[in-house]
């Protein structure tokens, strides 16, 4: 009887595929797109993919719909492994029905939720659709509302990561918006609330799909997109990589890689600080000195340059960094660089991955622009962010720690567990020359000569808080070390905290500033 069935659906789907599906695929591939199932295939390991609800059709009559019967209705659902890992994935197969979401479509999407809320392994999503099914009207928004409403559920649960490999957009696009990570496929993905045509109709703006929400806007303008891709292959093989630094769920830690103990003295660090502590230098490069060799993956590197945060690993074992980068607007903290900073380090915490924070940060960047795009409620996220995570959090000044983002930047006073600074750190409320101007002013304005005045307050005031020992001796740095040996200090500090256990004051949730 099944097999009647089954034989019946299918001859349905094939002649209501005009042409056949073969030419449907085809498409898809001349439009450089691998297929749903293809895509399955490259993500998950050889073999492992079981499908869920693959004969699962629509319940629509209308428009004539019920002479168009596909099997799977336009979604593959499922569970596999990942590097022997189980994850569960969805991905919407644009040859039916353009990947639209039905009411069915949704229902298999929420059946791989709840059991990976239920089992404790990540959900990928690999969308591709047009949107709501149209025929479908309501029955579709509920859909979607039911998977937004899963989303929310599973945040902090599981990890949910969301590539974009094809259209994405209205309403469709706010499940990838509540999941932690939104990939981007180059040139054939977009995600935008509002297509063209309706900006055209309101705003009168010309703007294609791409500009208006490919993956170079996202990346480098709003910032929605954590990482891009060539290709879905290129994405495939980047959600495996963002996978590998991550547990199955909040309750268990990131799994470590084998390492094998060898000099940890970092010779290359001692060389990146520059003379003038104006000249910038690449963060990046700390960063390499430090962590095990290839194993940084930078997100949202297109994205408020001003910090970098990523994932890496320090003798094995995953840790999150947050840093400075003076090369970028010397490093300023501005609106983008806090939101970006802050949304990173929630992750971390979720998910039990320490985090290391280097700091070379002059301070908040000043104007109009950044006080009427509310830097005090943006920066106040990273600050919250920061002082809520309970995870293990060290800091590593490399040079200027000044004013608000000291305090704000993993400080000891807001619950980091290990303050290290080299030698070349100034820890000071502003830098010495506005310092001077501000606390010599009546000194300098009565002197003969002002300018020569002004430059022997700078070095008074340099002499007295351009570094670190200040600080190191109230205890707020824990030991001043040199830059050639912090790879070394720094594994200890994790290994020491590995087991950090702390709690924070019973609440339903706090209302952090959004
Ligand atoms: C039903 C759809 C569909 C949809 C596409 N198709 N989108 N069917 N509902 N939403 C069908 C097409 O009719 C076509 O069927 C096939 O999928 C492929 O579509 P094409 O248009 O040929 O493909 P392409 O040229 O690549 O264009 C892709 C597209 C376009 C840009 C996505 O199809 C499009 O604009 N679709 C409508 C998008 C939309 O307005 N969706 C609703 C958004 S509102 P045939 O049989 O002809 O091959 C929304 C609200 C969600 O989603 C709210 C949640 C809270």
């Amino acid at each position: 009887m099944l097999e009647k069935n089954l034989e019946r659906l299918r001859q349905k789907q094939e002649s209501a595929f005009e042409g056949g599906g073969k030419s449907r695929i085809e498409k898809q591939h001349q439009k450089g797109k691998l297929t749903a199932r293809e895509r399955i295939h490259f993500l998950l390991d050889e073999g492992s993919f079981e499908e869920i609800g693959m004969l699962v059709t629509h319940r629509t009559t209308d428009f004539g719909m019920d002479k168009q019967i596909f099997l799977g209705d336009g979604v593959v659902t499922g569970y596999g492994t990942i590097g022997g890992r189980l994850v569960y994935v969805f991905a919407q197969d644009f040859t039916v029905f353009g990947g639209s979401l039905s009411e069915t479509h949704a229902e298999k999407i929420c059946k791989i939720m709840d059991l990976a809320m239920q089992n404790g392994a990540p959900v990928i999503g690999l969308n591709d659709s047009g949107g709501a099914r149209i025929q479908e009207g309501v029955r579709s928004l509920g859909g979607y509302a039911d998977i937004f409403l899963r989303n929310t559920l599973a945040s902090g649960v599981i990890p949910q990561i969301s590539a974009i490999m094809g259209p994405c957009a209205g309403g469709a696009v706010y499940s990838p918006a509540i999941t932690d990570f939104i990939l981007m496929v180059q040139d054939t993905s977009y995600m935008f609330v509002t297509g063209p045509n309706v900006v055209k109709t309101v705003t009168n703006e010309e703007v294609t799909s791409e500009e208006l929400g490919g993956a170079s806007a996202h990346s480098t303008k709003s910032g929605v997109t954590h990482l891009t891709a060539a290709n879905d292959i290129d994405c495939i093989q980047k959600i495996k990589r963002l996978l590998s630094y991550m547990p199955q769920n909040c309750e268990e830690k990131p799994q470590s890689v084998p390492y094998e103990k060898g000099d940890e003295y970092r010779e290359q660090l001692s060389g990146i600080i520059p003379e003038s502590s104006n000249q910038p230098y690449e963060m990046r490069d700390v960063i390499e000195g430090i962590v095990d060799e290839d194993s940084f993956f930078e997100i949202h590197p297109d994205y408020a340059e001003n910090i970098v945060v990523g994932f890496a690993r320090i003798a094995g074992r995953s840790i999150g960094i947050v840093a400075n980068q003076p090369m970028n607007m010397a490093g300023v903290l501005d609106v983008n660089s806090s939101k970006k900073g802050a949304r990173f380090v929630r992750f971390c915490d979720c998910f039990n991955i320490p985090l290391l924070v280097l700091v070379d940060v002059p301070g908040f960047l000043p104007g109009t622009d950044q006080e009427w795009n509310a830097i005090i409620t943006n920066g106040a996220k990273l600050l919250y962010a920061f002082s809520e995570a309970t995870v293990p959090r060290v800091t590593l000044i490399t040079r200027k720690a000044y004013g608000g983002a000291y305090d704000v930047m993993n400080s000891k006073h807001i619950g980091a567990d290990m303050n290290f600074a080299w030698p070349s750190a100034e820890i000071a409320v502003m830098g010495a020359k506005g310092a001077s101007e501000i606390i010599f002013r009546k000194e300098i304005k009565a002197a003969d000569d002002p300018a020569a005045k002004l430059s022997e307050k700078e070095v008074e005031y340099a002499d007295k808080f351009a570094h670190p020992y200040r600080a190191a001796a109230r205890g707020f740095i824990d030991e001043v070390i040199e830059p050639r040996e912090s790879r070394r200090k720094l594994i200890r500090a994790f290994s020491m905290l590995e087991n950090k256990v702390a709690k924070l004051p019973k609440k339903k949730h706090g209302n952090m500033p959004l």
